[in-house]
């Protein structure tokens, strides 16, 4: 089959994927205002807040974004028992994302970033988290939820942050029961975990986590290669490392290289850009896709995502004008 045709065929699998997202998910809180004034207690601006934004952050934007690719998609967590949890489950909800494995750490906060916006500027932003591991009883919880929920889903992905979900335990729990039914496990990683990694499908860091990761300078093309098969051999798994405005590149276990060149564009916001790429090559790879056509894929919504202002998520019908457009 043409590629065309074979890159459309897969989009139109998409619909109704079952992709597990588990990680670390967070409440990016907006909150925003008129300055107007010093204040008369402490040499500070003085906001007065005209509304109040949320979005589900973090692993839970992958999420969003495979909602948005029209896949079904189960959200596999931790939030503390406070009103942030309430706001990010009902965020989740609005999407129509599945919160069934969110389970609550009473010994943490729901990991939230407050940004305050006056005069069209971010002018301060406060944190609430606690990255310790999650207790025994609640990585227990994650893990049968995952266990029970593997055999139904189509892919799962993995978003860590390092913020306490993603363990040892949980990860090499995941991957035998993965590897039982079958199913393909993706991973966006944090360098500290790296690992932990081996035996998945299919891990994508960006230039600068292989490289980290890889103990090795990054760089050239070649720097590039070079990470990138290390990372293979030593996880056993195959890698995308996704390089910015160069595009990506994908090391496969079959020993093939392939580079896939960005589409020049005027950028917006590279920021979600990695989000967008795990979501497309879940729900690709979920459609039966190789993992060449995956990423070809994933490669084009990117690019439409780093073209969009703010968060925005890229649609269907978007990636289906970029394939008809080749
Ligand atoms: N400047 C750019 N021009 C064109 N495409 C881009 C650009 N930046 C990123 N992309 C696309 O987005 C993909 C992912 O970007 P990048 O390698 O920056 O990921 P990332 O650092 O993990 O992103 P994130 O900040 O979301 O974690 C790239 O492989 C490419 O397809
Ligand atoms: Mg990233």
């Amino acid at each position: 089959m043409k590629i065309k045709q074979r890159l459309l065929k897969i989009l139109e699998n998409f619909k109704n994927k079952k992709i597990l997202v588990i990680g670390d998910i967070m409440l990016d809180k907006y909150i925003w205002g008129e300055v107007s004034r010093i204040s008369p207690e402490a040499p500070v601006q003085v906001v007065n807040v005209m509304k109040e934004t949320y979005e589900a952050g973090g692993a839970a934007n992958v999420a969003n974004n495979v909602s948005a690719l029209t896949g079904n998609a189960f959200m596999v967590g931790i939030a503390g028992n406070d009103e942030a949890k309430e706001v990010l489950l009902g965020e989740l909800r609005k999407k129509g994302i599945n919160t069934e494995g969110i389970f609550t750490d009473k010994d943490k906060p729901t990991t939230q970033k407050m940004r305050i916006v006056g005069r069209g500027q971010q002018l301060l932003r406060v944190d609430y988290e606690n990255k310790g591991h999650v207790h025994k009883d609640i990585e227990n919880s994650l893990i049968k939820f995952i266990k029970e929920t593997i055999k139904s889903i189509d892919v799962a992905v993995i978003s860590d942050y390092a913020k306490g979900v993603i363990t040892e335990k949980l990860i090499n729990e995941l991957a035998a029961a993965a590897k039982k039914f079958g199913k393909a496990v993706i991973v966006d990683p944090k360098p500290k975990h790296s690992n932990l990694y081996s035996h998945v499908t299919l891990i994508t860091p960006n230039n600068a986590e292989a490289s980290e990761m890889a103990g090795l300078e990054e760089g050239s093309d070649d720097a590039v290669k070079k990470i990138g098969l290390k990372l293979l051999k030593r996880l056993n798994t195959n890698v995308l490392v996704t390089r910015g405005e160069k595009g990506m590149s994908l090391f496969e276990k079959n020993g093939s290289i392939t580079h896939i060149p960005a589409k020049a564009k005027e950028v917006y916001s590279i920021i979600g850009a990695g989000d967008t790429v795990v979501a497309t090559i879940a729900l690709a790879v979920a459609s039966g896709a190789s993992l060449k056509d995956a990423a070809t894929l994933a490669n084009m919504a990117a690019g439409i995502k780093v073209g969009k202002i703010g968060t925005a998520s890229v649609s269907i019908d978007e990636i289906k004008k970029e394939i008809e457009n080749l």
